[in-house]
């Protein structure tokens, strides 16, 4: 199909009632163990890139390797970058090819947040690429941005009034209680501040810490109007373990191939269970 910023696949899954899954790819293996998985699911797939991935390869030479996947893809794919917490940054992503980016001002005086969400949103929309905002603390470890329990703070609805006005995002990330990381204990997320706010959002919602909620709780917000979810630990873990079982199975096995191609499938299994479960196909 084609390379595509969010606009048109979050759209078409608002209305749908389902939700695009938003991964978060390492390198070349796990970006296209995602487009497989999503072109097998026949479902659009949106290729998140943290700042530290990005920075590891560098903007060009990681849109050298993912532009190729992409474009062979047989469904939408988005290139997104994921918690950008530089204007600068953002700005040379935009340039460098990314579809779509997220500017993270959410630990700034809302005044601020606002004022460099606008920058990005003017450069931005120059170049057909899609915004994402997020206002709140989500507590947890995501790259290099770190929210402790006790920092969390739910998003105000009169404030994402105010932010969503001034800025003209594209996709809006509310705090509501979900978490980066592994979930401890109980999860808790305030469902009646999601409906508030997808009420008078004029953008689409995204659900951050989608690794650990359980099929009731994607299907709950989904219904609410979660149109993006983002999985990155999952991905994370799939990587890793994989890589320590092929190992522990194959001790004398000297084959970075077979290891890739081992490690590839166990990425591929995650984002096909997600992308069921945010088209509500099953588990
Ligand atoms: P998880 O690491 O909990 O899946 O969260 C991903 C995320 O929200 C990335 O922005």
């Amino acid at each position: 199909m084609s390379y595509v910023n969010m606009e048109k696949i979050l759209k078409n899954a608002r209305q749908g009632g389902y939700a695009v899954g938003a991964f978060n790819i390492v390198n070349e293996m796990t970006a296209k163990a995602s487009v497989e998985a999503a072109e097998a699911l026949n479902a659009p797939i949106i290729l998140q890139t943290s700042v530290k991935t990005v920075k590891q390869f560098g903007i060009s030479e990681m849109m050298g390797f993912l532009k190729p996947i992409v474009k062979n893809a047989a469904v939408d794919v988005a290139i997104h970058l994921d918690h950008s917490t530089d204007v600068d940054f953002t700005l040379a992503c935009i340039e460098g090819g990314w579809s779509s980016v997220m500017y993270d001002g959410s630990k700034l005086p809302l005044k601020d947040n606002i004022q460099n969400t606008k920058a990005v949103v003017e450069a931005a929309h120059k170049k057909g690429v899609t915004v994402e905002g997020e206002l709140g603390a989500i507590v947890g470890v995501e790259d290099d941005i770190v929210v402790k329990e006790g920092e969390s703070a739910l998003a105000d609805p009169k404030d994402c009034k105010v932010y969503l006005e001034a800025t003209g995002i594209d996709a809006f990330a509310p705090a509501i209680g979900t978490a980066h990381g592994l979930y401890k204990g109980e999860v808790k997320i305030d469902y009646d501040l999601f409906k508030k706010i997808e009420s008078f959002s004029p953008c689409p919602l995204v659900l951050h810490g989608g690794t650990g909620l359980s099929t009731d709780t994607f299907k709950r917000l989904i219904d609410l109007g979660a149109a993006k979810v983002n999985i990155s630990t999952a991905i994370k873990i799939a990587y890793c373990s994989g890589m320590g079982e092929y190992t522990k199975m194959h001790p004398d096995q000297n084959d970075p191939l077979k290891l890739d191609a081992f490690v590839k499938d166990k990425v591929k299994e995650v984002v096909l269970k997600h992308i069921k479960l945010f088209t509500l196909l099953e588990c």
